[in-house]
């Protein structure tokens, strides 16, 4: 088994504490040391103490040294659809010149131009494709994926796309979490026809989350719940569909307009609820009082061009858990770069720098289910670290789009692929 120090970082940001999401206060501490190094064995981290003593107590094993760079939990990044074929670039320019995303899609873009494109691609090519967007996304210090499905809507090629999610799996080290996101949108042929929405809703009950649960293609499943997409009534039916076949629940909620997602998600008891652009006030006193955290995605935001952002400060005084995840996707969020996310968080959504950080790491593994083990540098916690050219956590944030990642480790294993 391999055993490795990791000594001379000028801060060890260890997010050390209770292994669940932060909420008020709590998201405020990353619990940044100097001082100390990170013994790592086998796929886990061993001890975190005073550089000395870790030295003394592991004579034996190899020793990295960090460069008085900042060692940090690698970032969760807990929302993404990072499996498609081409980009929508177009659609940037429509968008500037005055066409809303909503509009878009009701002309046969947005979503369902990504859908034709999937539905002609070979797995292989997908395989490719997201291979090389993860990588690009490694590089900037994140250790662990969540992943999308929802570009095929249909079962077969839904299927395509969560089976591209199983081997990237197998293949990269990264930690991947496979999303069934059957219900992105309804597909155009369903649209066309009257009874084609519910009987594709039906599909999605009766074949397509069975399927996707027997071959356990997925951890979680997800919805867009949205004015013009799914109801939340056919949200609330679909992802009860999805808790009986075994998936944990997620729920793109109030993204865009205020369709009672965030409502629907506390309901439930959801993971996470994500976006939440849009969120009304009895959405935010009902995640308040359920175990739901709220992802916010403020690269989409930015990137559509429009000026409301979630209400972040609002619901951490409410006591939710907020995480912060990049929304990578070809529309709305069309970047590989997680520190840039962190630097919205801090100049967007009005966070500390240990706010973001916090949300990155500990409250992106809650929205994953993964809080016992992956967020922290603690010992028994997964040895998921990424070094960071950097004298304070806090220059994180603030150098707005700088490559500052230097390496990272999965599972105790460096990600230098
Ligand atoms: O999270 N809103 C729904 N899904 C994505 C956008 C997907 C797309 O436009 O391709 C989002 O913003
Ligand atoms: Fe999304």
């Amino acid at each position: 088994m391999s055993l490795f120090l990791l000594v001379n970082a000028s801060q060890v940001v260890t997010c050390a504490g209770r292994a669940e999401a932060r909420r008020g206060g709590a998201m405020d501490d990353v619990a940044a040391r100097t001082g100390l190094a990170v013994a790592v064995r086998g796929d886990r981290i061993d001890a975190v103490g005073p550089e000395d003593d870790v030295r003394r107590a592991y004579p034996e094993a190899d020793v990295v040294d960090c460069g008085r760079g900042v060692l940090a939990p690698g970032f969760v990044d807990s929302h993404t659809h990072a499996v498609f074929g081409r980009g929508r670039a177009a659609e940037h320019e429509m968008r500037a010149a005055g066409l809303d995303y909503m509009e878009i899609a009701r002309r046969g873009g947005g979503i369902h131009a990504s859908v034709r494109d999937l539905r002609q691609r070979s797995e292989d090519e997908l395989y490719a494709l997201a291979r090389g967007r993860l990588r690009t996304l490694a590089r900037s210090g994140v250790t662990t994926v969540e992943v999308k499905s929802g570009y095929g809507l249909a079962l077969d090629d839904e299927l395509k796309m969560l089976r591209v999610i199983r081997r990237l799996a197998g293949d990269l080290p990264l930690r991947l979490v496979p999303t069934f996101l059957g219900a992105h949108e309804i597909p155009l042929e369903a649209r066309a026809t009257a009874g084609g929405r519910r009987a594709y809703i039906n599909t999605l009950i009766h074949e397509m989350i069975p399927r996707v649960a027997a071959e356990r293609l997925a951890s979680f499943a997800d919805v867009f719940c949205e004015t013009h997409v799914y109801t939340a009534d056919e949200s609330r039916e679909i992802l009860a569909a999805a808790r009986a076949a075994g998936l944990g629940l997620k729920l793109h909620a109030d993204e865009l307009s205020p369709s009672g997602g965030a409502e629907l998600a506390a309901e439930l008891q959801a993971t996470s609820a994500d976006h939440l652009a849009a969120i009304s006030d009895p959405g935010i006193a009902a995640l308040a009082a359920a175990r739901t955290v709220a992802t916010l995605l403020p690269a989409t935001m930015t990137f559509l061009g429009r000026a409301g952002q979630a209400p972040a400060r609002r619901l951490i005084e409410a006591g939710v858990p907020v995480a912060l995840a990049t929304d990578f996707n070809p529309g709305t969020s069309p970047t590989l770069h997680f520190p840039t996310v962190l630097t919205l968080g801090v100049s967007q959504l009005r966070l500390s720098a240990a706010e973001a950080l916090v949300a990155a790491t500990v409250n992106g593994a809650a929205a994953l289910g993964l809080a016992e083990s992956v967020g922290q540098i603690t010992p028994g916690f997964s040895a998921d670290l990424a070094l960071f050219d950097a004298e304070d956590y806090r220059e994180l944030p603030y150098w707005f789009g700088a490559p500052l990642c230097r390496r990272s480790w999965v599972a105790g294993k460096p990600c230098d692929w």
